[in-house]
Formats: structure tokens, C-alpha cells, sequence
């Protein structure tokens, strides 16, 4: 039973969870805990079935247990499952990731998205030679030291204003701006990091002229400029968010998407500023496990799979339950907003969208997430246990999975009119 496990996992686990967001701490109750998973959907322990709009927070972009990286996992595993040498999925990962951005030219793989984003951050500093950075207020980077001020996502969720065991002297070179305003920026400033699309405070797309906007800026001072992919990369096209909106940034990070469900990462920018990392330059950056052969073998089987049809059926699902959403809260009087770029939206209880993370908070936190969240559980539909974050589709959300999902919000925006 879920309550049992959460009972034993709350003696061994902080929380229970191995990631916070997961305790149910913002929302209450307890969590399901997952015992298999299919396509849309993810079945948990009691055999209760859910539709899954969480997936993996991003990366299960076709759906959960795809024939194709189940397929080539099972067939790399059995060929051994980490080496410390290189191998020829790690060549073919970095080529088939150059050829789909444009401007990216050499990357590393690695293990997560914080590990990325942290390297991304030591990347720019060692190449300016400059240690400021400037951060947007609820957007998250990971959970390294430099880059948890003000984060969304887990730190929001819980409601934390900064995070315990960080001192002073690692975010005193870190500038938190609010998101969707260019800040004036000087010669000190390494690097503006930034999520192209916000999608830790929910889904906070970026203003009209904004990324342009820092592009400029940072040309300017001579700043690097960051875009954080972990979220938006190969998943709004096949160039990611600096395709879509046209904007090039000097390095990116990506993350969970790449590694179809398996634990991956990577950074990277042109050669030249790639030159800076070990073995060629002098910002070390290794890892054991990085390139590993189980998650070269998922990233590549997901990436082939993720081909324009593909995006354009990712786009209509995300349009059908945006849409359905919309009518059915507006049906029943209560306000709603759904933002969406490409197939990445999210949910806010409010009248007006919000443009930065004080407006997202107000939205997120006047408790109806948690009413919705509730009453979709009930009814076999499964959203992030917290405010803060998206609404996941996959290929395999079908239009009847979409309007089943449709149906039971109009029930629970019945009860919250
Ligand atoms: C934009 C962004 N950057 C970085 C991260 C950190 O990735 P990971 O949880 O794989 O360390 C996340 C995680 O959700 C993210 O959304």
C-alpha cells in the first residue's frame, strides 16, 4: 500500500522522497508510489492507474517504457554497463546534438541537469575570466551551490527563500534578477544564465524582445550568455528554445530529455569556447559515469524517434489540452491560465498571466493548485504534486487520453466554481 511504504520510506529517506517535490509537502497526502508504467500512463502499488502528466519531469517525451529505448537499453546493457573508456554512442549522441542546434559545435555529456548547469556556470567563468553571474528569480539551474538563490521548481514548492548549508561567500558573486527584464550589466558579469522558456515557476514564457534583449546586453559587456535547456531543449523543436525564438546563446545546458528517462546531461558551445575544458584547456570538468553506455543508448533511440512529426504531434496535443482546460474552467467560471510554447505548457488559477516569479508566486500559492491537484488524482489523472511546475504531454498521449484528462477537469472545476 502507498500509506505503508510512505511510512517506511519516511524511516529511511528524508521526507520519504529522494527528491523533495515528490513528499507532497506543498500539495499534502500521500504520494503514490509508482510500480510500473506504460505509455501515458503510470500504475502505482494499490494497481490504481493514472494518466501521467508528470513523466519524469520532462524527459519521457514518448510516453513511459518506449519499445525502442527499452529495446536499446536491454541490448546495451548486455554489453556491459560502464567502462571509463570512450565509446562510439558518445560520438554519435555529440554529433546527432550538433546537427539538430544550430551554433553548437562540441559539448560533454554528463550525469544530470544540475551537473551541466553547474559545469556550464565554471565554463563561462574560466573563459571570461570574470565571476559574477546574474540569475532570474524562479528560475532553477539545479541544485549546485552557486545557482540555488531564488530557485523555482523544489525550492519554491517547499516554500524555501534559500537553502541551509549554502554559505554567503558561494552566491556572493551571484546577481538574482527578475525574469523578463533585461538587467544593466558591467565587465564584471561572466555569465547571465537564463531558462529560455521559465518552467519552474510554472510556465512563464519569455516577454516579446526579452532573450533578444540579453543577447544584446551581454554582447555589450562581453558576458556570456546561458541558456538553460534542461527543459526546453529538443523539446519544442529540434533546435530547442534558441531555434524557436532565434536567439543564440554562447552555451547551453541541457538535460533529462537527451537521456530518454536515464540519468544524462550535457553542455556545450563552439569549439573555441570549448577549448577552455580539460584536456584542451584549464576548467576541469570530468565524471565517471558520464557518457555512460545505457544512457548513450536511450538518448539516441529517443532523439531518432523525435522527428518533425513528431513535434507537430506533441504541439496538437498540447493545443487540445490547453484548449479543453481553458473551456471547461471557463464553463465553470474560474479563472484560468494556461500558457504554452510548443508542447510545454503549464497551469495558473489566476485572471492575468504571470510575467516573473512575484506574480507567479501570488498565482501559485492561493491554494487552488491543490484543489485541482487533488481532485484530478482522484480521478486517475496525475499532475506535479506542487504549483510550481509544467504539464508534461508525450506522443502517446492520444486525443482520447487528452479529453479523458478534460473530462475529469470539468468535474473538479465544478467543485472549485
Ligand atoms: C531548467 C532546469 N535546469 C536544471 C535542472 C536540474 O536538472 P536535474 O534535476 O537533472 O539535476 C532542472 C530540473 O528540473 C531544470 O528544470
Amino acid at each position: 500500500m502507498n500509506a505503508d511504504l510512505f511510512e517506511r520510506a519516511k524511516e529511511v529517506m528524508p521526507g520519504g522522497v529522494n527528491s523533495p517535490v515528490r513528499s507532497f509537502r506543498s500539495v499534502g497526502g500521500t504520494p503514490y508510489f509508482v510500480h510500473t508504467a506504460e505509455g501515458p500512463y503510470v500504475w502505482d502499488v494499490e494497481g490504481k492507474r493514472y494518466i501521467d502528466y508528470v513523466l519524469s519531469y520532462g524527459p519521457c517525451m514518448l510516453g513511459h517504457a518506449n519499445p525502442q529505448i527499452v529495446d536499446a537499453v536491454s541490448v546495451a546493457a548486455g554489453h556491459g554497463t560502464s567502462y571509463g573508456a570512450p565509446t562510439e554512442r558518445e560520438v554519435l549522441m555529440a554529433e546527432e546534438m550538433c546537427a539538430r542546434v544550430p551554433g553548437l559545435e562540441m559539448l560533454r555529456l554528463v550525469s544530470s541537469g544540475t551537473e551541466a548547469a553547474m559545469s556550464a556556470l565554471r565554463l563561462a567563468r574560466g573563459a571570461t575570466g570574470r565571476d559574477n553571474v546574474i540569475k532570474f528569480a524562479g528560475n532553477y539551474h539545479g541544485h549546485s551551490d552557486n545557482l540555488l538563490a531564488a530557485g523555482g521548481s523544489g525550492v519554491a514548492n517547499q516554500g524555501l527563500s534559500g537553502c541551509d548549508g549554502v554559505p554567503d561567500g558561494a552566491v556572493a558573486n551571484t546577481i538574482v534578477a527578475p525574469y523578463n527584464i533585461v538587467p544593466e550589466l558591467d565587465e564584471t558579469v561572466a555569465v547571465v544564465a537564463v531558462e529560455p522558456v521559465a518552467a519552474n515557476m510554472g510556465v512563464v514564457p519569455p516577454a516579446p524582445g526579452f532573450l533578444q534583449g540579453l543577447r544584446e546586453a551581454c554582447d555589450k559587456v562581453g558576458a556570456m550568455l546561458l541558456f538553460d535547456e534542461v527543459i526546453t531543449g529538443f523539446r519544442l523543436g529540434r533546435g530547442g528554445a534558441s531555434e524557436w525564438f532565434g536567439v543564440k546563446p554562447d552555451v547551453w545546458c541541457f538535460g533529462k530529455v537527451i537521456g530518454g528517462g536515464l540519468p544524462v546531461g550535457a553542455y556545450g558551445a563552439s569549439k573555441e569556447i570549448m577549448s577552455s575544458i580539460a584536456p584542451l584547456g584549464g576548467v576541469y570538468q570530468g565524471g565517471t559515469l558520464s557518457g555512460n553506455p545505457l544512457a548513450t543508448a536511450a538518448g539516441l533511440a529517443m532523439l531518432e524517434q523525435l522527428t518533425d512529426a513528431a513535434y507537430a504531434k506533441l504541439e496538437a496535443t498540447a493545443i487540445r489540452l490547453a484548449t479543453g482546460l481553458e473551456t471547461v474552467f471557463a464553463e465553470a467560471g474560474v479563472d484560468v491560465i494556461v500558457p504554452r510554447v510548443g508542447s510545454l505548457l503549464g497551469i495558473f488559477f489566476t485572471d492575468t498571466a504571470p510575467t516573473n516569479f512575484d506574480e507567479a508566486s501570488v498565482a501559485a500559492d492561493n491554494g487552488k493548485y491543490t484543489t485541482f491537484f487533488h481532485g484530478m488524482l482522484e480521478r486517475g489523472v496525475a499532475l506535479a504534486p506542487g504549483p510550481y511546475e509544467a504539464i508534461f504531454v508525450s506522443t502517446v498521449h492520444t486525443d482520447e487520453v487528452i479529453d479523458a484528462t478534460i473530462a475529469a477537469a470539468a468535474e473538479v472545476a465544478a467543485l472549485m466554481a
